[in-house]
């Protein structure tokens, strides 16, 4: 038996894909590389000597998944195919909507006919909006998402969580990343973000290699201790691992199971400078910008109910995850276009 990972071919999936492997499983990916490139899935293969079963296709195209579970064995889906540009969103909401929720629509309806009824899925910590309560626990209430990206995720959880309580031989679990950085050990495999970065770690890497001239700190005055946004960043090897637990979880018919995965630790966007420049000896420009919009001041997780649940507690710290990301990039300067 395998495992699907949908969108396997981009930045958490290809490094769940290692992981996967490494723990003994089997992965079939799936992705239409819209925002990927088949290259990451080679260097999944150099790190664990072990081949990926690669199909193209788009979670659109019912006809080509029907191929893909009618020709494999697979027992579980680890679902991140998605469009996940908040900016964007706001401007193609139709697309953002059709690609994740129709996507998503398809992908359960196929995956029911073949008999397959264990999802994992790639949610977010934007589903608590600005959030009730700090650090954030599962338990806090879902807010008003900023964005319709946003919306695809809280939507989307209610969509599973609906279809897991109509029908229980579902297993679904919902994992809430927090802001997932950093990149293989290896310096092989890492973000690869088309044209201007929108997020932090990749501007700053960016900056560090030259490509660009320097960070903009969007908002000195929100009231965190320096006044920049402060948020919980994990890094994507220990996110990776945290869906192999959850896979165990599943093994066990877990029903319905919603976790955060973060580090419970909130690093403001100049703490990230600092410490991006401790770790890797090289400076970062940065002026301050207004504030954008749609940012909220501070989320970070309490990330204890995946300890006590799944066993799983983020290993690597800030330095590690700048050190990770900054050997992707300076090896890498045109992602896995060289
Ligand atoms: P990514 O863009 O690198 O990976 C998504 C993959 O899905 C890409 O390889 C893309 O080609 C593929 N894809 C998109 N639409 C598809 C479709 N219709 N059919 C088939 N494949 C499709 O993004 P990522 O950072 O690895 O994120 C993975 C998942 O995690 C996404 O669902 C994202 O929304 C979610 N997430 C990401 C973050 C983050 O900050 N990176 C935070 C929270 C949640
Ligand atoms: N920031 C800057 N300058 C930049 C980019 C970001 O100052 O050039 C700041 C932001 O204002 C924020 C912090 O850095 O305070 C982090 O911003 P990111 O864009 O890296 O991440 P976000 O927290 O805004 O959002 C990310 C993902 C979302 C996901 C969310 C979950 O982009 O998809 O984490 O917490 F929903």
């Amino acid at each position: 038996m395998a495992i699907l990972v949908t969108g396997g071919a981009g930045f958490i999936g290809s490094h769940t894909c290692v992981e996967l492997q490494q723990a003994g499983y089997d992965v079939v990916v799936y992705d239409n590389l819209s925002n990927a490139s088949e290259k990451s899935l080679e260097r999944v293969e150099a790190i664990t000597g072990k081949p990926v079963k690669f199909y193209k296709g788009d979670i659109l195209d019912r006809d080509r998944l029907n191929e893909v579970f009618e020709k494999e064995q697979l027992d579980s889906c680890i679902h991140f195919a998605g469009l996940k540009a908040v900016g964007e969103s706001v401007q193609k909401p139709w697309e953002y909507y059709e690609n994740n929720i129709a996507g998503t629509l398809t992908l359960v309806d196929v995956m029911r006919q073949h008999g397959c009824k264990n999802i994992i899925f790639s949610s977010s910590a934007t589903v608590y909006g600005d959030p009730a309560e700090i650090p954030i626990t599962e338990n806090c209430p879902k807010g008003q998402c900023t964005n319709p990206y946003g919306w695809t995720k809280s939507m989307l959880e209610q969509i599973l969580s609906d279809i897991q309580k109509a029908d229980n031989e579902w297993n679904v679990v919902l994992l809430r990343y927090f802001n997932p950085i950093g990149a293989h050990q290896s310096g092989t495999m890492g973000e690869n973000p088309n044209g201007i970065p929108n997020n932090l770690m990749p501007y700053i890497t960016q900056v560090a290699v030259g490509k660009l001239q320097e960070l903009g700190v969007f908002g000195n005055d929100y009231d965190t201790p320096d006044g920049t946004g402060v948020r919980d960043y994990i890094h994507v090897v220990d996110l990776a691992k945290g869906h192999v637990k959850a896979l165990k979880k599943i093994e066990d018919n877990s029903g319905l199971s919603i976790y955060n995965l973060g580090t419970g630790v909130g690093y403001s966007v100049l703490d990230i400078v600092k410490n991006f420049e401790e770790a890797t000896g090289v400076k970062i420009p940065y002026s301050i910008k207004p504030r954008r919009a749609g940012d909220i001041a501070t989320c970070y997780s309490d990330a204890t109910k995946a300890k006590e649940e799944l066993g799983w507690e983020a290993q690597y710290g800030i330095k590690e995850m700048c050190a990770d990301s900054w050997r992707w990039q300076k090896n890498n300067p045109n992602g896995y276009e060289d």
